[in-house]
């Protein structure tokens, strides 16, 4: 029987001649610059372009990016961050890092993105960021986000760690917000063979902070003067080598995730009343980083698909505010029932791009007839 992981092992298989390659060539090469080089500019331009950033930063994670990107606002202790109760645990601990609090907002119980109606009643004189985020193959609603932004005169840091490539009303994730992020992380849709991530903004001044911020406080033109307390979120050249290889084919690689998405909701949909829900339909704001459907039988589906050798996932199984780091951010008397409901009901299923029809069409298949 087939065996279809949820991650596949050989994700990068196509370009490991490619990827080694590389290595060997900044090994041998003569400048022996393996960070924050030539390679690492070029990335950063080939984004902007790619995305129409003003700036693009590269750095060590996107959890490095967020950081940076509160650091870079002037965010500190006594601030706070509206952040989504349900997501990955960067969002927080971000914001907890430098000292600053997160205040949890409950997400959409279909789209599992923070819900822009629930912002208002958290907003307080201390509000210094909201930070929504983009989750598994839905982008956050940002004409919603933005228009609270100015509606109270706080910038927006847009996490879109998972959702490079995608598009919401003509504008790419990462654009909406005073500050957008992207994650390299090897499974986002472009993952690299480690860690990096990157900072967009078209602000000059934020994005010189950030800039500093990376590396140690620095300008880049005097070294060992250090105009900021910074940290080292720096990116690796032999990764910019690799991700300027695999950028042209990208939208490939985006273009069959989407079509796999199309194909699963299109089956999905009939099974609604059985307690399935799929995604919404359509491709506008849509990313495919992960395919989650919402189920009531989670764990019996779950074990179904693995008895056919069909990895499945569960992202954050646990809202924030109830995680034993995070709870004592976690303000008294408030509940999240919709992020609890979605930790409970979350299966992500195998969306990777090398998927082939015929594997799309087991999988698909066989959630189904678990139902029948
Ligand atoms: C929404 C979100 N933000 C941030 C991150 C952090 O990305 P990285 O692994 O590059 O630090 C992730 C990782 O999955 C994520 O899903």
């Amino acid at each position: 029987m087939t065996t279809l992981p949820f991650f596949p092992p050989d994700l990068f298989e196509q370009d490991r001649q490619a990827l080694l390659d590389i290595v060997h060539e900044h090994g041998t090469g003569p400048s022996q610059k393996f960070i924050l080089g030539e390679r690492t500019a070029a990335l950063e331009e080939a984004l902007k372009a790619s995305t129409g950033a003003k700036h693009m930063i590269a750095c060590g994670s996107a959890t490095g990016a967020l950081e940076l990107c509160v650091r870079a606002l002037g965010i500190g202790p006594g601030d706070e961050v509206v952040v989504p109760a349900f997501c990955c645990q960067p969002v927080a601990s971000a914001v907890i890092n430098i000292g600053a609090t997160p205040v949890f907002a409950d997400v959409d119980p279909w789209t599992m993105v923070m819900d822009p109606e629930q912002v208002p009643s958290l907003i307080t004189e201390r509000t210094r960021a909201l930070m929504p985020a983009h989750i598994f193959s839905i982008m956050a609603d940002m004409p919603g986000f933005v228009e609270l932004g100015k509606r109270y005169g706080i910038p927006v840091i847009e996490d879109s760690a998972v959702a490079e490539g995608a598009v919401l009303d003509g504008v790419p994730a990462g654009r909406w917000g005073d500050l957008g992020v992207f994650s390299f992380f090897q499974v986002k849709a472009f993952g690299t063979a480690g860690e990096g991530g990157m900072v967009l903004t078209d602000d000059d001044e934020l994005a010189e902070v950030v800039r500093m911020l990376r590396n140690h406080g620095q300008d880049g033109r005097t070294r060992f003067t250090h105009h900021r307390i910074g940290q080292n979120s720096r990116f690796d050249e032999i990764l910019a080598s690799f991700q300027l290889h695999r950028l042209p084919s990208f939208p490939d690689r985006l273009e069959r995730r989407a079509r796999i998405a199309d194909y699963y909701t299109e089956r999905f949909a009939p099974l609604a009343d059985r307690g399935v829900l799929a995604p919404p339909a359509g491709r506008d704001g849509r990313c495919y980083y992960v395919y989650s459907l919402l189920v009531k039988r989670r764990e019996d589906l779950r074990a179904y698909l693995s008895e056919r050798q069909i990895g499945t996932h569960v992202y954050y199984p646990v809202p924030l505010p109830l995680q034993p780091a995070f709870s004592p951010w976690a303000a008294e008397g408030r509940s999240w029932p919709n992020a609890e409901q979605v930790s409970a009901r979350n299966l992500g299923i195998p969306i990777w791009p090398h998927l082939t029809d015929g594997d799309v069409e087991f999988i698909a298949d066989s959630v189904c007839e678990f139902f029948e």
